[in-house]
């Protein structure tokens, strides 16, 4: 009864936020908006006796479990010799998961080639920079980049999908592990480098000495075969070189993985296909492979530093971790899951602490917050031998007593499967919320160009797109990081944050943008080379002038131990490692001044209306992300955008009409609950590692 009136009231309320929102998730045809999440586990069938294995699929099943994960890193015992293929254990063991209902996603083990592999063909293996070639006896050794290995991995994952690609049992894939991106120095990789560069310089080696300055310090090319793998090591190395490179070695996982996934597809119509990135946001390949289904990522939260909130917060963890992660994999496709999630201790941190009881749902709750569609624990089991021994499990070393973990996953378990009662569809957000809705434009290469030439070795770049993201989280706000392949026109305000390589091409977006009623706020170092990492022929930074008609007259940075400050609004702030003194557009209102040095009195911040929009250039990043927040919260009111002023560790976001509050901090927080909202799970006082889950 009463929850068939929550229901009514979830879906009147879901009308009204349906008209307001203008901006729906793409829903996928993967997964059921009823279900609202499912959780698995990881399961090694090759590590236990068989006669264990109905037991343990017995036992996931009873704790809630509804999929499983399967032959990760089992290539040695799918083709024990080459060319002789043996699926029957694991026709076997994906029997008895079935029998207890359990889905399983398929892998292909291509980060653990078996060793006959790597001994008859080890030209196969990647050699490092300093000429160390790795061996066999760990995993990712092999090169993505030979084609021999490739042409091996394609032909095992052809079997695989010949056998597994039409049955119901298979819910999706997933291919390698945490695939990276490699910087691998044998010669295949250097010739398939060159190439590269001819295809993208039309074979016109004048064009390439262009694009890398090369008549600086005699770099000059007069072929493409005189062309090497840049060598990090060598610390003066032509840093538009590593650029290339590096968009090169993205390319080359990339590429693996995308055959792969159409390689599957041939046969598996009915299935996802996806992979499990760690969320290295800079290393430029995550959402390069265009022929995956969604995006999944990896997360450990606990690993002895401390990156949470007080003396205990290195048990719970960076409250924006997960977050982020949510907000970066879920714009790509609309939908993310997430591969691999600690249930308890980890056995690679400098220390490997026991997690704050409460943390494991705590995380399972956050990863659900941002819009997933699954998450799965690594692992089900704890190993007794090999690298992983002190990593925890669903269950420990005996293989059957639940660990403190395993016990918040199946909580959390039975808690959605409660929810799913009264299930609203995904979009149901209230309008205050949608209205905030904010895009961080992000490129990774970036990054790696300021690193490469960061002026001031206090500078990160990081550090600096945090201080908006934190000030957004504090906001309620729904964030993504969008890629320049997305409109985005959706969204009222748009970040840019230290957006570095740009061209007129971006500038005549961003200015058609803000010409059409969006805000947009540019900060320092945006558009100040071109996509080479070239400075154009022209005023310092003027790429930007025909929008903001700033002009910059000159960059300074400060020793840290001796900052400088800035004055908005009569509050000071202190700032060391990027201030540019901008000379302002005559129609644009000077938010922000320095106010010491020889530049006292002179502008860091503007903001400027511009048609339908407005433009706010940053010119100044700031110690403590203090005045980034306090800039936001004045561009937001003069904006008109309702903001909320959550304490740093405290998240709230909305899904499936409910709303999930979330506290990492290391005090107890009280929620106002907004009018008419019922308590679903938890209570308005959420304790340190709580949830808060009510409805609209
Ligand atoms: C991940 C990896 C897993 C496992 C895990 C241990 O990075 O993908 O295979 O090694 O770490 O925490």
């Amino acid at each position: 009864m009463i929850r068939n009136k929550l229901f009514t009231t979830l879906l009147t309320g879901l009308l009204i936020l349906l008209a307001s929102s203008t901006q729906a998730q793409t829903p996928t045809q993967w997964f059921n908006d009823k279900d609202l999440t499912l959780t698995g586990a990881y399961y090694y069938p090759e590590h236990w006796d068989e006669s264990q294995w109905e037991r343990d699929f017995k036992k996931m099943h009873e704790l809630g479990f509804e999929f499983t994960h399967f032959a990760e890193f089992a290539w040695a015992q799918l083709e024990p010799e080459e060319g002789r293929y043996d699926f029957a254990w694991l026709d076997q063991a994906i029997t008895l998961a079935a029998k207890y209902d359990l889905k399983v996603v398929m892998c292909t083990s291509t980060a653990t080639p078996p060793v006959w592999l790597s001994r008859k063909y080890p030209e196969i293996l990647v050699k490092a920079e300093d000429g160390t070639v790795l061996d066999h006896g760990a995993r990712q050794h092999a090169s993505f980049t030979s084609s021999l290995y490739r042409e091996l991995s394609y032909k095992m994952i052809e079997k695989l999908a010949q056998h597994y690609g039409n049955d119901p049992r298979i819910i999706g894939w997933q291919l390698d592990n945490e695939p990276a991106v490699q910087f691998d120095y044998n010669l295949e990789a250097e010739l398939a480098f060159r190439n590269f560069l001819r295809k993208k310089y039309n074979d016109n080696i004048k064009s390439l000495n262009n694009a890398w300055g090369t008549a600086f310090w005699s770099e000059v090319y007069s072929d493409f075969d005189e062309i090497t793998l840049p060598k990090h090591a060598q610390m003066f190395m032509n840093h538009h070189q590593i650029l290339d490179y590096r968009r090169f070695a993205a390319s080359q996982t990339n590429d693996f993985l995308n055959k792969q996934c159409l390689l599957i597809k041939k046969y598996a119509k009915n299935q996802w296909v996806t992979t499990n990135y760690i969320p290295n946001y800079d290393e430029g390949h995550i959402g390069g492979s265009l022929a995956l289904d969604f995006q999944c990522y990896t997360r450990y939260m606990v690993y002895g530093d401390n990156e949470g909130i007080g003396r205990r917060g290195y048990r719970v963890g960076n409250p924006l971790r997960i977050a982020w992660a949510n907000d970066f994999f879920r714009p790509i496709q609309g939908t993310y899951g997430v591969m691999e999630l600690q249930p308890g201790q980890v056995n690679w941190g400098g220390i490997n602490p026991q997690p704050l009881p409460g943390a494991v749902r705590l995380w399972l709750w956050s990863v659900f917050a941002g819009g997933s569609d699954f998450t799965c624990t690594y692992r089900y089991r704890q190993p007794l031998y090999g690298t992983e021994q002190y990593h925890y499990g669903i269950v420990g070393t005996d293989g059957v007593t639940v660990t403190p973990g395993g016990h918040e996953f199946a909580t959390f378990i039975s808690e959605i499967k409660e929810l799913r009662k009264h299930y609203a569809p995904r979009d149901t957000k209230p309008a205050d919320f949608q209205a905030r809705r904010t895009a961080i434009l992000f490129n990774h290469e970036n990054s790696w160009s300021i690193e490469r030439q960061k002026q001031n070795r206090t500078w990160d770049t990081f550090a600096h797109i945090e201080k908006y993201y934190r000030t957004l989280k504090s906001f309620g706000a729904p964030v993504d990081f969008i890629s320049e392949a997305k409109d985005m026109n959706n969204y009222p305000v748009v970040i840019a944050p230290a957006y570095q390589l740009a061209d007129k091409e971006l500038v005549d977006r961003w200015t058609a943008y803000v010409k059409n009623g969006g805000n947009l706020v540019l900060t320092c170092r945006t558009a100040q080379k071109d996509r080479y990492g070239r400075l154009p022929e022209a005023p310092f930074g003027s790429l930007i002038t025909p929008l903001t008609e700033n002009k910059l007259d000159f960059y300074d940075l400060l020793l840290p131990e001796d900052p400088g400050t800035i004055v908005m609004d009569g509050k000071k702030y202190a700032w060391n490692t990027w201030g540019e003194v901008l000379i302002p557009a005559a129609d644009a209102q000077v938010w922000t001044t320095y106010t010491n040095e020889f530049y006292e009195g002179k502008p860091a911040v503007t903001f400027r209306k511009l048609g339908k929009g407005t433009i706010t250039y940053v010119g100044v990043d700031s110690r403590d992300g203090t005045f980034e927040k306090d800039l936001l919260k004045k561009l937001y009111a003069q904006l008109n955008i309702p903001v909320m002023d959550l304490p740093y560790g405290v998240t709230l976001e909305y899904r499936n009409g409910m709303g999930i509050v979330l506290n990492y901090g290391d005090k107890p927080y009280t929620f106002n609950l907004p009018k008419g909202s019922k308590v679903l799970i938890g209570n308005n006082e959420i304790p340190t590692a709580g949830v808060l889950i009510f409805s609209l």
